[in-house]
């Protein structure tokens, strides 16, 4: 099989869908792999490394789309890139379709084979490939939410970890779950006192189970919530209801609450966020002010730390690249229905039901 990684083309990001030892790995499983000129360069893998690597350089992304059978990428395809898509093209990347009725519809048309990282499953029902995501956006939020905490960047000059004599900064964190869990881990790590809210009991006792001393759970209630906003310097979003918005959990009025120079970081902006006052933001300008509080809501908080982004994404997807490469999609998805539950349109057919409902288009069945 020829497969193709194009360099990223949306709006800061740098990720690259496969590493060398990836391309690796797949010449000597006796496929071509074909990778854009300079398509690692953001996160820093270099066109020699692939080339070492056994991959073949090609100067454009028109040559990627126009001979792979299976392209990797990392977001979901552009409009310039939906139209170099080829039929019966297998794509492997995030799509994100119930976002985007254009891109599905989009997809529908170019009738590839759209294999959705965001759906992808295992057996304890998680979502594996959208995990390492959570887990880089937990740890960034609090290294971003630190640096916003600052005087120079608009902040109340707070410092995390505090000093001998000096109380450490309080943060609070709304949900429990990958990206809760591993914002609460750096946050401890840092020093801070570090307050978890969450719905789900069961998921207190575990996080109990192995926190450190400085940080404890409560269940998250209206009330439970605006009393910690008082006390807390940096305030994480990290919500979820898996298929739906991100519940409103700190309304506009409840700011007044909230001291001045003190922190939001929203991470579950991707979903609407959980903050009233949350609009997206972008890398190049992540921040702003209601009320005296620091907004930070970026929707894309991987592709900040692209390299560490791509290791974490890569050690999770090449398993499944090689399988598809190996088997392709519909052989795969026969074999192991994880994968099915991966592919979202086969060939101009809607196979996943909640992107056509989303839309209001038919839904064909999901694949076998
Ligand atoms: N901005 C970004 O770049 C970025 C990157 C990765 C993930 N995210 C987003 O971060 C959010 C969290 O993702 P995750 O992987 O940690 O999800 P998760 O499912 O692992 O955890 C979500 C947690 O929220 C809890 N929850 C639900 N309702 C709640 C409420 N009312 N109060 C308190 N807790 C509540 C759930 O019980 C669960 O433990 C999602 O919206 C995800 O899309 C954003």
């Amino acid at each position: 099989m020829i497969v193709g990684i194009p360099k990223e083309v949306k709006k800061d990001e740098h990720r690259v869908g496969m590493r060398p030892v990836g391309a690796e790995v797949l010449v000597r499983d006796g496929h071509t792999v074909l990778v854009q000129a300079g398509a690692g360069h953001g996160a820093g893998f270099e066109d020699e490394q692939f080339v070492a690597a056994g991959a073949t350089i090609v100067t454009d992304a028109a040559q990627v789309w126009g001979k792979a059978d299976l392209v990797v990428k990392v977001k979901e395809p552009q409009p310039q890139e939906v139209k170099l898509i080829r039929d019966g093209q297998a794509v492997f990347t995030y799509f994100h379709f119930a976002a985007d009725k254009d891109l599905t519809i989009g997809c529908l048309e170019r009738k590839c084979v759209s294999c959705a990282y965001e759906t992808l499953t295992d057996d304890r029902g998680y979502l594996p490939l959208l995990t390492p995501m959570s887990e880089v956006a937990g740890k960034l939020s609090v290294q971003e939410g630190a640096k916003y905490l600052e005087k120079p960047f608009g902040g109340k000059g707070v410092l995390l970890g505090g000093v001998p004599g000096v109380e450490p900064g309080h943060v609070l964190i709304i949900g429990g779950g990958v990206v809760g869990t591993c914002a609460a881990q750096m946050a401890a790590g840092l020093g801070a006192q570090v307050v978890i809210l969450d719905v789900n009991l069961d998921r207190l006792r575990r996080l109990d189970e192995f926190m450190p001393a400085n940080v404890i759970t409560m269940y998250s209630d209206p009330e439970a919530i605006r009393v910690r906003l008082a006390w807390a310097d940096l305030i994480i979003g990290a919500v979820l209801v898996p298929g739906a918005k991100a519940p409103r959990l700190i309304r506009r009025e409840d700011l007044k609450f909230i001291h001045p120079g003190s922190v939001i970081v929203d991470v579950a902006i991707d979903q609407g966020g959980c903050v009233e006052t949350a609009r997206v933001t972008t890398h190049s300008d992540p921040v702003y002010t209601v009320d005296g509080v620091v907004h930070y809501c970026v929707g894309n908080m991987p592709g900040a730390v692209a390299r560490s982004s791509t290791l974490a994404l890569t050690n999770a997807t090449l398993p499944w690249a090689v399988k598809l490469a190996r088997y392709g999609p519909h052989r795969l998805a026969q074999m192991d229905h994880h994968f099915a539950n991966a592919i979202n349109t086969d060939r101009g057919r809607l196979t996943n039901q909640a992107v056509a409902e989303a839309h209001d288009l038919e839904f064909a069945g999901a694949v076998a």
